[in-house]
């Protein structure tokens, strides 16, 4: 029993030191601490004992119970360091590591200044006015005043979806969409995306925005429109900013005109930029035709307004003197990430 005793507490010791987990650890003593163990087993024979073998072989029982508590909660403590140490090691940070670079988004220098001007608009009292990108001929060309076959159509390339449905020629035809749902007094500014069937160069595009602006009431004049647009220019483009109102035709106003405004390059001078000019043209505008508002039910001979479309893409180029417009939808970071 002496050697009995001395095998466990041998085979213990070397299977704990094989044992790599916790779980093995258990299952280590159970099979030779537990109520089923070998010492147990041993331990059941100590009745064949004679009387002066049994204190011996108790004594040395407890000995090796004793031994084999302590290699197991040695054996215990160091794996749970163990796993500790792994896991600190895991878990450790060089900070000595370049960071990762976090990339920030920026708003397209069209967003930007599309705000901008709805942002100067809103502070003269305007709102915004929304209106579809897949319109009617009614609203982009009827109710406008230009009637099927008016030579003008042909100037604005339409991309036609059915006989009578397209893709809008212009912010224009949100004019009468307004004046149908709204009493004047109106003052609005409709932003958004138009489309011609242009070949793509350095200055057109199949698509690019513009924002129109109708305002109508009693007793607006030619003066209200001046001081309005002048009003924007200043704050585009600096208090020193000059514009100028050059006759023109329009079907949905009378009378029409372009309006320029003084080259922010060579302040009227006449330079490249401006191709010697002075001024860069910048937008239509007028006072809304009688005929455009009978069209949409209000009384030309109570109300009288005026109206104006701006092109974006025009403003952002000269802004940040783009040459090309086509950056301006080609998504190159290159090119954004200057904004
Ligand atoms: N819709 C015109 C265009 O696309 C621009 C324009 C001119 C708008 C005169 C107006 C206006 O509201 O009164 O060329």
């Amino acid at each position: 029993m002496k050697q009995q005793l001395e095998q466990i507490e041998k085979s213990a010791k070397e299977a704990l030191c094989g044992c790599a987990s916790l779980a093995e650890l258990e299952e280590l003593r159970i099979r030779f601490l537990g109520k089923k163990g070998e010492l147990t087993a041993v331990l059941k024979q100590m009745g064949k004992l004679s009387a002066e073998e049994r204190p011996v072989i108790g004594q040395l029982a407890n000995q090796v119970r004793s031994d084999i508590e302590t290699a197991l909660s040695e054996r215990t403590a160091q794996l749970k360091s163990a796993a500790q140490a792994e896991k600190i090691k895991a878990e450790s940070i060089d900070v000595t590591l370049p960071g990762k670079e976090q990339s920030v988004g920026r708003l397209h220098p069209l967003t930007t200044v599309m705000r901008e001007i709805e942002e100067i608009f809103i502070g003269m009292g305007f709102s915004i006015a929304d209106g579809p990108e897949v319109e009617y001929d009614y609203y982009n060309f009827e109710a406008l005043n230009l009637p099927q076959g008016h030579p003008a159509r042909d100037t604005q390339d339409t991309f036609y979806i059915t006989e009578n449905i397209l893709l809008r020629t212009q912010t224009s035809s949100v004019q009468a969409h307004v004046m149908e749902q709204q009493k004047p007094p109106i003052r609005v500014i409709s932003p958004g995306r138009v489309y011609r069937s242009d070949a793509v160069d350095a200055t057109h595009s199949p698509l690019f925005h513009q924002i129109e602006g109708l305002v109508i009431d009693k007793g607006i004049t030619m003066a209200d429109l001046k001081g309005t647009l002048e009003m924007l220019m200043k704050r585009l483009y600096g208090e020193d900013c000059k514009i100028r109102l050059r006759p023109h035709h329009f079907p949905f106003t009378e009378p029409s005109a372009e309006v320029d405004v003084m080259c922010f390059h060579c302040h009227g001078e006449g330079c490249r930029l401006c191709k010697n000019e002075g001024y860069i043209e910048l937008l239509g505008a007028g006072m809304v035709h009688p005929k455009v508002l009978v069209n949409c039910g209000i009384d030309p001979e109570v109300y009288s307004g005026f109206a104006f479309g701006l092109g974006l893409e025009r403003i952002v180029m000269r802004r940040y003197s783009i040459q090309d417009m086509r950056l301006l939808y080609e998504n190159d970071l290159r090119f954004l990430s200057q904004f």
